[in-house]
């Protein structure tokens, strides 16, 4: 076999050498990588033919292919990592971002419009002296129908339909009087509370939802009357929609109240011609229930309400289908920021 003769090897390391550093991406330092000290590489195949060489050539050549291989190998390497140090530093130069510039105009989040009307509701009768409190909504029957005054079976419960669990032990609340009757299980007169909070109806239509929103007004001391129950509704919903409004009280069956009224707010197109909307049913306290609760019906009276926030909404903005409150088109929800 023929031998390579040592200026062979120095040729063939210089030729290396300006290879490795006229290599400017990754994939040619690795072509030179395989061509030189791959399995079948130049290198490679000079080690190879040592098994040819006689002794005492052997010995020497192969320190020097050795020393040839060695040298190489750590060429390629600092070569390598220099191409990849470059690369990054190119990639850090081009790709920075200047924290200077303009945003790009994240929309703001607001407030939902029946969490903004809840408030609303919130401010007027908390300014009145009403203080709000909260109720479960998830209700068992005695406080959702019975301490109302709604017996089993009795025909008022059908108008109010419901989700019912446990065979009938809890239910999603029709309305948020039970909270009334929570409250004055807990204090005593005179009490003055508003409740908003959700409310669970098997009703759907352009102005019923089957969740909905209401707001229960209690007012329980000596002497009130229906006079303080009109007056205090009509100073709330003057206050509310801030203009004139033509509100119609209508007498009204509720069995925990007596006498109990609906009233009613005209609406519609005066063009095409207006209706009346339902927005609250209200009345003074039956004595059956101030009785169930613990409260002397000869000495307390009061009065009480419960408004359907979506219907004030629909007045207040213009909105003929409560529906869309709950559709989430960002379209709609957008023009109440
Ligand atoms: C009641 O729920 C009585 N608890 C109100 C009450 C309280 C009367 C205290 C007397 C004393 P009614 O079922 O009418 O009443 O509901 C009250 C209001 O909720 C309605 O006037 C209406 O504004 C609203 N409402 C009722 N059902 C729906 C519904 N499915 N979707 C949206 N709003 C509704
Ligand atoms: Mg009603």
């Amino acid at each position: 076999m023929n031998a390579i003769s040592t200026p062979n090897l120095d040729e063939l390391l210089l030729q290396a050498q300006s290879d490795i550093a006229a290599a400017a991406e990754p994939r040619a330092i690795e072509a030179l990588r395989v061509d030189l000290l791959g399995k079948k590489g130049r290198v490679t195949d000079l080690l190879k033919s040592l098994g040819g060489m006689p002794h005492e050539q052997r010995k020497a050549f192969g320190e020097q292919v050795n020393k040839v291989k060695e040298q190489l190998s750590v060429q390629l390497e600092t070569r390598a990592r220099a191409i990849a140090d470059a690369e990054l530093e190119r990639r850090l130069a081009s790709e920075t971002i200047d924290v200077t510039l303009p945003g790009r105009g994240d929309t703001a989040g607001a407030l939902h419009p029946m969490s903004r009307t809840i408030r609303r509701i919130e401010q007027i009768f908390n300014a009145m002296g009403f203080e709000s409190v909260q109720g479960p909504e998830i209700e068992d029957d005695w406080h959702n129908f019975q301490a109302l005054n709604i017996p089993e079976s009795h025909p008022a419960r059908a108008m109010q339909d419901t989700f019912y669990a446990l065979n009938g032990a809890r239910l999603l609340r029709t309305h948020t009087s039970p909270v009334q009757v929570r409250t004055m299980l807990d204090r005593k007169p005179p009490i003055r509370i508003i409740c908003p909070g959700r409310v669970y109806r098997v009703d759907f239509d352009r102005t019923h939802s089957p969740m909905f929103h209401q707001v229960e007004g209690l007012y329980v001391a000596e002497n009130v009357g229906l006079a303080d129950l009109k007056h205090d509704l009509q100073k709330f919903l003057s206050l509310f929609f801030e203009r004139e409004v033509e509100a119609l009280f209508r007498p009204s069956y509720f069995p925990f109240v007596e006498p109990g009224a609906d009233v009613h707010i005209r609406w519609g197109d005066p063009e095409k011609g207006t209706r009346w909307l339902e927005v609250l049913g209200c009345g003074v306290i039956h004595p059956n229930v101030l009785a169930a609760v613990g409260i002397d019906p000869e000495r307390y009276t009061g009065y009480a309400f419960g408004m359907g926030v979506e219907r004030l909404a629909m007045l207040r903005y213009g909105v003929d289908d409560l529906r869309l409150f709950f559709n989430n088109d960002l379209r709609f929800l957008e023009q109440f920021k």
